[in-house]
């Protein structure tokens, strides 16, 4: 279907409808190369259009033209989208003419490009007409560059090669300046002119020539492409495409992708960004760059898990990050010893250990070391130790000895290894109340025992009265 787009504004402030229609009709005319064959004809050639210029399929030509002796009276061809030449036939000799050419979609034609000079021969001239122009004569222009093509002249036979003539026309003044003048082989059919000024007026002449003479010219005038005017247009490159992330060590992601599919623009570098899966914390986000296809991202957390997303830097546009892929570090031993370490005595012999995890486990807590004794000074290796499963905060410590100074310290582990230990804190055990209760019980035995001898010595007395009675 037709690509018709509208852009409508409405201004509703002044109560009034703009309806600005833009038409995608072509955004630059074809640039034209003329010759002569015979004093009635002028041969026009033209390049199609790039699609960049053309928005859309291009379905006519319209070639305008008028003497310069009577300006106002235009005359006008269409040719069909197809062609790429055209001849106008049954002009006047020695005559000069003005020509243009617009190219047409179905909407409309765009704008024509500047009238061209041309002055038909005065006659069969047997020196210059003895060698017809080359046919065919067309130009693709760029920023820098010309490209040169042409098809043999019709008395190729006879041709020895061809030369091209190219000079700068200053738009102005159209004064001459320097001729750059090619001799090329018989074969020739194309010539590529580099290192041209963009945006300047050339003019490019090609004619054949023999031992005897040359043959007439065909000629294209037109510009070289403005330098900055394509760039914009690029569009930004898409993300990278299969992209996987995979832990390195606790503290690094390897992150590898692989370029765009489908993409025409060409990727300088790619950025990286890096955040802990969630946050909302904007500066614990991290961006690197890396012009390879992957990257080691270091100075991570360990055992968190991370959010990754890649975009692709073209010379002056920056694309859209991908979708994000997450990955975790690996765990490591605990950074941090655990917490709030208490001690409390139960009695004599046993104190209650109780304390919380590290602050920072990296990674599952999977058991504590409690290591206690009763000589700071003695090595680390000699203490007492007890090993505790990481799901327990607190533990009784039995078998002390009574009326102790004991020294205890904590350890978290995770299944990489141990962590710090805690700083140590110390407890004294109560003293034994065991030898005192002894000295009561005898007590109470030697009492029990003489209230036990004073009842039988009464029990004796009051026997033996009643006997004697
Ligand atoms: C262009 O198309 C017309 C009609 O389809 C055809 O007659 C003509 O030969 C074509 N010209 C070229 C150069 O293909
Ligand atoms: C024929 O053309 C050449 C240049 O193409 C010119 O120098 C010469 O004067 C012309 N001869 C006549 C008779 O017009
Ligand atoms: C070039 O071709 C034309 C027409 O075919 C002919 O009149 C002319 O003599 C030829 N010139 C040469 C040098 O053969
Ligand atoms: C110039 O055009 C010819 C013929 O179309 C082509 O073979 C050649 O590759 C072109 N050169 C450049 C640099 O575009
Ligand atoms: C980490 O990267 C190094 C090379 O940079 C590699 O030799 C090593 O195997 C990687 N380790 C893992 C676990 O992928
Ligand atoms: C964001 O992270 C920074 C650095 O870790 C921290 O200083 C800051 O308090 C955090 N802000 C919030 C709102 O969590
Ligand atoms: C990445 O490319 C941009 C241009 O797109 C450039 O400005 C930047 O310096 C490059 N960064 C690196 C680290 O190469
Ligand atoms: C101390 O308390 C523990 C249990 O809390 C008990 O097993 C132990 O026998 C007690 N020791 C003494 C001397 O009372
Ligand atoms: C404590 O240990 C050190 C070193 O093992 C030892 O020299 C010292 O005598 C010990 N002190 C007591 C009171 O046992
Ligand atoms: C823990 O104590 C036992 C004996 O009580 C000992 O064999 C072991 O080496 C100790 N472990 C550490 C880490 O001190």
């Amino acid at each position: 279907g037709g690509s018709k787009s509208q852009w409508q504004f409405c201004m509703k402030k002044y109560n009034i409808l703009f309806v600005l229609i833009c038409l995608p009709v072509p955004s630059a005319p074809p640039q034209l190369s003329i010759a002569s064959t015979s004093p009635t004809d002028i041969r026009l050639m033209w390049h199609p259009l790039s699609s960049q210029h053309s928005r859309g399929a291009v379905t006519s030509y319209r070639i305008e033209y008028s003497s310069l002796d009577n300006v106002d009276t235009v005359f006008s061809v269409e040719v069909g989208g197809n062609e790429t030449q055209f001849t106008l036939r049954e002009l006047q000799p020695n005559q000069a003419y003005r020509l243009r050419i617009a190219a047409g979609t179905g909407v409309g034609f765009g704008v024509p490009s500047e009238w061209a000079q041309h002055q038909t021969l005065a006659h069969y001239n047997h020196t210059s007409h003895l060698m017809f122009a080359p046919t065919e004569l067309k130009v693709r222009a760029q920023v820098s560059t010309l490209n040169i093509t042409w098809q043999p002249s019709p008395n190729h036979t006879v041709v020895s090669g061809y030369k091209l003539s190219c000079r700068e026309v200053d738009a102005d003044v159209e004064k001459m300046t320097q001729t750059h003048l090619v001799r090329l082989r018989k074969k020739a059919r194309y010539h590529l002119l580099t290192g041209l000024v963009p945006d300047h007026l050339y003019e490019v002449r090609v004619w054949a020539f023999n031992k005897q003479a040359d043959g007439s010219a065909a000629v294209w005038k037109g510009r070289t492409e403005k330098a900055t005017s394509s760039l914009p247009m690029r569009p930004p490159p898409l993300p990278p495409s299969s992209i996987q992330a995979a832990a390195n060590s606790s503290t690094s992601i390897r992150l590898r992708w692989e370029k765009p599919r489908f993409s025409t623009v060409r990727i300088i570098n790619y950025t990286v960004r890096c955040s802990p899966a969630g946050t909302t914390n904007a500066s614990l986000v991290t961006y690197h760059t890396s012009a390879a296809q992957e990257i080691l991202i270091g100075a991570l957390k360990p055992f968190t898990r991370y959010e990754l997303a890649v975009q692709s830097n073209g010379m002056d546009a920056v694309g859209p990050f991908s979708g994000t892929v997450e990955e975790s570090t690996f765990a490591d031993r605990p950074s941090s010893a655990p917490q709030e370490l208490r001690l409390s005595t139960i009695n004599s012999s046993s104190v209650l250990v109780s304390w919380r995890p590290p602050l920072e486990p990296n990674g599952v807590i999977v058991g504590y070391r409690i290591l206690f004794s009763s000589n700071l000074s003695q090595p680390e290796h000699t203490w007492r130790n007890l090993s505790q499963d990481g799901s327990i905060t607190n533990v009784e410590v039995r078998g002390l000895t009574s009326g102790t100074h004991y020294f205890f310290k904590l350890g978290a582990s995770t299944e990489v290894g141990a962590g710090p230990y805690s700083l140590i804190k110390d407890i004294q055990t109560p003293p034994d109340q065991y030898e005192l209760d002894i000295h009561a019980v005898t007590g109470i035995i030697v009492g029990v025992c003489l209230g036990l001898i004073c009842m039988l010595l009464c029990m004796c007395f009051s026997f033996r009265n009643t006997k004697t009675r």
